[in-house]
Parts: structure tokens; sequence; C-alpha cells
């Protein structure tokens, strides 16, 4: 008899039965077990589809079966005595139905207050070293709605990695190098040196760097319309390159500012991210493309230095035909250092779908060169998403044509929510404490913003309406956070320690909406492996927002409070209200208690 545990995935645990089940009626055959969650529940909780393809495979050879349900049969009769299955029976050509065992469901749900939810992330991560490259916005360049995807996204994304015990890098690789300092640095200095005309101080003044998008404007117009201030803007660069101390403090004050005011962004939504930009390969660049030159991995094409990757249609230019090193080279570097000193097991960048040749040739190029094995290895991901739309279905902006001001949007989506809020505690008669409106609006609507990016699949345009991700009915995460403090609400009221109740209580599973519940609530780690493989945020919204549905249409038929189950269903109840506490959390939203 084989005893399965209590936590983790269900659907991993069903696997490796069936895996010994495969083993033993066919030892040869090396085919891994295909199992999935059931689409019609009326069928099975989960099916096992390898009959089909493995008859498909002993086709001719000696003893072969005569039909895919043979094949069933003889993995059926295989399979080992075991805790966790209650029924099997076969359906259509060779279909596996799966029935789980009601207790071990109701297990498991107890474990998850019993034992708390750390031992349901997913396996096969813990002590892995993840390098997340995400949100990355440009030093006094508009830091605009595709960062904030990447931001939110890559949150996302490093919170599961975290959940599952990786030792996760969160890399902000910020574009803080390159030609726009020359002008930038130009400008300031004709800015200063006008004030000391004007009789003004000869100092740097913190006003000259307080509007970035204006310094950037300015400077960005006078390159384009003066030949002499161009001039002048490359030799600056070229000043900068090569480590004049003047240049660099210039340099240092814009990045200073840049950097001010992504970390208010950061702040706001909860974000930690390491800065490690563009710059800090800059020592790097030359050794890395000398390396690929002698290899003869880059060779010299119209006078720059190209790596050819196959099967693509344009080359990585890793040095420019001036000499000048770019973006591509510093992904190089960058990605040798990722590979080399962080010893990377797993390396993912986020940034708009636009970018994903650049990573295709970049990881191309790696592979090339003997960095990055096809097979075993370090592995590298580019998570592209689409572009964020306005209403109007073109590219999100304000309406004088402006790319829209992050912090803003943010304000917008806040003072929305603290205005239902306040209407709602009015309505009700209850007394409106302002600290606690603040902070609700804030989850709400962060919250909000956060859940209307991630519920979408990333590669997907998706427009941004106030309107849709604050309705308080449907997949928004107001209406989440409002389901989520009803259902403690039911815990409170319910005036008990669920915990010293999960400690002495069985959770026990009758009712058919009880079943459904528990073996949704079972299923988180399937989400988050989901969410894993496809490095799809989505998977998790989904997730969670069936979880509500199941929760309500449970609630609906099954009496809490006052009723004989009360003891159990209490703890389906928590149980319910934790695993949506997960979910958010690694949502990065915060939860509420009481709206
Ligand atoms: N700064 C870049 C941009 O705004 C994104 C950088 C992404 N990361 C990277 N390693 N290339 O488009």
């Amino acid at each position: 008899m084989v005893h399965t545990k209590d936590h983790g995935s269900v659907r991993a645990e069903v696997a490796d039965l069936f895996r010994s089940a495969l083993n033993t009626a066919y030892p040869n055959a090396g085919i891994e077990p295909v199992v999935a969650a059931c689409n019609n529940a009326k069928n099975g909780d989960y099916q096992c589809n390898n009959a089909m393809a493995l008859f498909g495979k002993l086709k001719g050879t000696e003893n072969a079966p005569k039909a895919p349900r043979d094949v069933a049969n003889a993995i059926l009769a295989a399979l080992p005595a075991n805790d966790l299955i209650s029924e099997t029976s076969l359906a259509g050509p060779g279909f596996i139905n799966i029935r789980l065992n009601k207790d071990a469901l109701a297990r498991r749900v107890g474990s998850m207050l019993t034992d708390g939810l750390a031992k349901f992330a997913p396996e096969g991560h813990a002590g892995k070293k993840v390098v997340i490259d995400f949100s990355s916005p440009n030093v006094a360049k508009e830091m605009h709605v595709g960062h904030l995807r990447s931001t939110i996204i890559g949150d996302t994304l490093c919170r599961v990695f975290e959940y599952c015990g990786s030792d996760v890098l969160r890399l902000n690789h910020v574009g803080d190098w390159g030609t726009q300092f020359g002008m930038l640095i130009e400008h300031m200095a004709d800015t200063r040196k006008a004030r000391v005309a004007a009789g003004g101080e000869d100092a740097d003044k913190d006003e000259d760097v307080a509007d970035l998008q204006e310094l950037y404007r300015a400077a960005k117009k006078r390159f384009d319309e003066e030949e002499e201030f161009k001039t002048r803007a490359r030799e600056a660069v070229t000043r900068l390159q090569s480590g004049d101390a003047t240049s660099l403090a210039s340099w240092q004050r814009i990045c200073a500012a840049s950097r001010r005011e992504f970390e208010a962004l950061y702040t706001r939504l909860g974000v930690t991210l390491q800065e490690r930009g563009e710059s800090f390969y800059n020592p790097m660049l030359k050794g890395i493309v000398d390396g690929l030159k002698e290899t003869g991995v880059a060779t010299i094409d119209d006078g720059a230095t190209c790596v050819f990757v196959e099967g693509q249609s344009v080359p990585l230019i890793v040095q420019k035909s001036d000499g000048g090193f770019g973006y591509a080279s510093t992904d190089m570097a960058a990605l040798h250092h990722r590979l080399n000193e962080e010893k990377a097991d797993w390396i993912i960048y986020v940034t708009d779908v636009g970018q994903s040749q650049h990573f295709e040739l970049v990881f191309g190029a790696a592979k090339k060169a003997g960095w990055l094995k096809e097979a075993a290895g370090p592995k590298v991901s580019h998570v592209g998403f689409g572009l964020v739309l306005g209403e109007d279905g073109k590219r999100f902006r304000t309406r004088s044509g402006d790319l829209v001001r992050l912090v803003e949007l943010l304000d917008e989506a806040k003072s929305r929510c603290a205005a239902t809020i306040r209407e709602r505690r009015q309505e009700a008669g209850e007394e409106i404490v302002e600290a606690e409106v603040e902070e609700a609006a804030c989850a709400m609507g962060y919250g909000a913003v956060k859940y209307a990016d991630l519920k979408n699949h990333r590669t997907t345009n998706y427009k941004f309406s106030f309107d849709d991700m604050l309705n308080l009915k449907g997949n928004t995460a107001v209406y989440l956070l409002y389901a989520h403090a009803r259902i403690a609400g039911i815990v409170r009221k319910g005036g008990k320690d669920v915990y010293a109740l999960a400690a002495s209580t069985p959770v026990t599973l009758e009712h058919p909406k009880e079943l459904e519940l528990a073996l949704h609530l079972t299923k988180l780690p399937e989400a988050l492996e989901d969410a894993i493989e496809e490095l799809a945020p989505n998977r998790i919204t989904d997730y969670l927002y069936d979880l509500s549905e199941k929760f309500n249409s449970f609630y609906v038929d099954c009496k809490v409070l006052g009723s004989e189950q009360e003891a159990s269903r209490l703890l389906l109840v928590e149980a319910t209200a934790v695993v949506m506490r997960k979910c958010f959390e690694l949502l990065g939203i915060k939860p509420l208690y009481r709206i």
C-alpha cells in the first residue's frame, strides 16, 4: 500500500503512481505519465492519457496490444494500491478517469491549516538561484506603462519563486548608460553657465534635475536642432566614457534623481528591486567582445562585430563599426556575469514582446559561445508581454497625447476606491476613519491595477479601464478583496479559534459542494506549477477567481454557522481564506479583512 503525502501537488502524486504503473506494465517503454485534471467533474477528478500514445508506440512490436483500451487496462492492473485514488474507470478509446479518495482530500485541506501552506509550494525549485531581470526603466526617460507591466509581472514571478524556496535575485537592469547622457550633461552645464552669467550661483542645483522629463525634452530638442550642441554632446559622451570626473558627477546626479522617482513608485507598489544598471557591466564589455572575436563566435561584417545566429534573419551586433558598445553588448556581458558570477540556474527577462528577437539573438549567441548548453545546465527565458491600450484601443496615452505618468495613474485608482469605500460606509451608517479608508483604498486601488494586468495572458494586449478594473462584480481585485473580507467575517462570527479546532477536528467532506471546494483548494500547487511552467501569472488569477466562485457555490448550499457540520465547515472556510491570501500575496495585493 502506497501512503501518499498530505501536502504538495495531488497531480504530481497521481503522476507518481502512474509512473510506477507504467514502469511495471511496460518496463522498456521509457514513457512519462501524462496526468491532467478532468475538465468535466462528472468523469472524474483527474485522468491519465498515456494509453493511446503508448499503443501507437508499441504497434508492430512483439506481443503488441490489440487496442488502446488493452494498454489502459494493463496500466490499471499495475497501479499500486494506494490511499489517494478511490476509483478508476475507462472512457473512450483509452482514457483512464480517476476519482480521488475523499479522506485524502480532507486530510490535505486539514494540513493546509495545521502545517501551513509552505508545504504546498511547487517542488523542485528550492535552493535554486533564479535571476529575474524586470522593471528596468531608463534613466531620464519616461517610465511608461510597459515598465509598469514588467514591474508587476516580474514581481509576481519573483514572489512565486520565493514561495518555492528559490534564491531569487531581483535585478533592475536600469538603462543608465548610453549616448543620451552626453546631451543631458551638456545641457545641464549650459544651464549652470547661464545661471552664473545672470549673476546666480556657480553650483549644481537640485532644480536642474528635478524634472527629468523636461530636462530630457529640452536637451533632445537642442540635440536635434543645434549642430554645435550635437557635436558637444557627442564629445561629452566620450568624456563620460573615459571616466572624466566632472562628467561622472553630472551623470551620477541624473541617476540619483531618476532613482528617487523609480523608488517612489516601487514603494507604493510594494516592490523591491536591486539596481544593477547597464553601467555596472561597462568594464566587462571589451573583454566579452574580444573573447567572442577570438573564439570566432563573432565576426566582422561591414565593420561591425556580429554574432550570426542560426535561424535568425539579423545578426546580434556586439560592437558597432565606430567601436561603440550598445544594448546587445551589455546584455551579453550581463548574461555572462549572471551565469558565471551569480551562478544562476534560471535567468528570466521580463520585457515587452517587441524585444523577443533581441533575446532570441542573445540566447542564441550565448549557445553558440558555449555559455549555455541546449539540454542540461542553466535555463534562460524571455517573458514577453503585450501592449497596454487606452479605451480607444490605441496605445495608452493621456488626452494631451503624452504617455501616462504612472504615479498619476495609481493616484486615480486609489482616489476612486476611497470614494466608493466612503460611500459604502456612509450608506451602512458606519463610522468613517480616514486612516482606514486610506489603507483600504491603497490596497484596492493598487491591487486593482496589478490584478487587471496580471489576469490577462501576458502576451495579449489589454485595455486599461478604471471602470473595468474597479468593478465590484466580476474578475477584479476589488471583487476578490470584498469576497475575502466576507469570508474572514464568517470565521470571525464563528468566534472559535479555528487553528485549535483544526488540530482537534478532522475535515469531513460529504456534500458535493464541500468536495468541489476542497478539490479546488488542493489544486493550489498545480496552479503554481502551471504558472511557473508557462511563466504566466494569469494562471494564479484564474485559480483565485475560480476559488471564489467555488466558495460562493458552496456557501449557497452549505450552511456553516449553526449547522451540524459547523466545525468541519469552518475549517473549509478558513482554508479558503488562507489560500486566497496566499494568492494575494503572490500577486502583490494586500488582503483586507474588513472593508
Ligand atoms: N531598459 C530596457 C527598456 O526600457 C529594458 C531592459 C530589459 N533588460 C535587459 N537585460 N535587456 O526597454
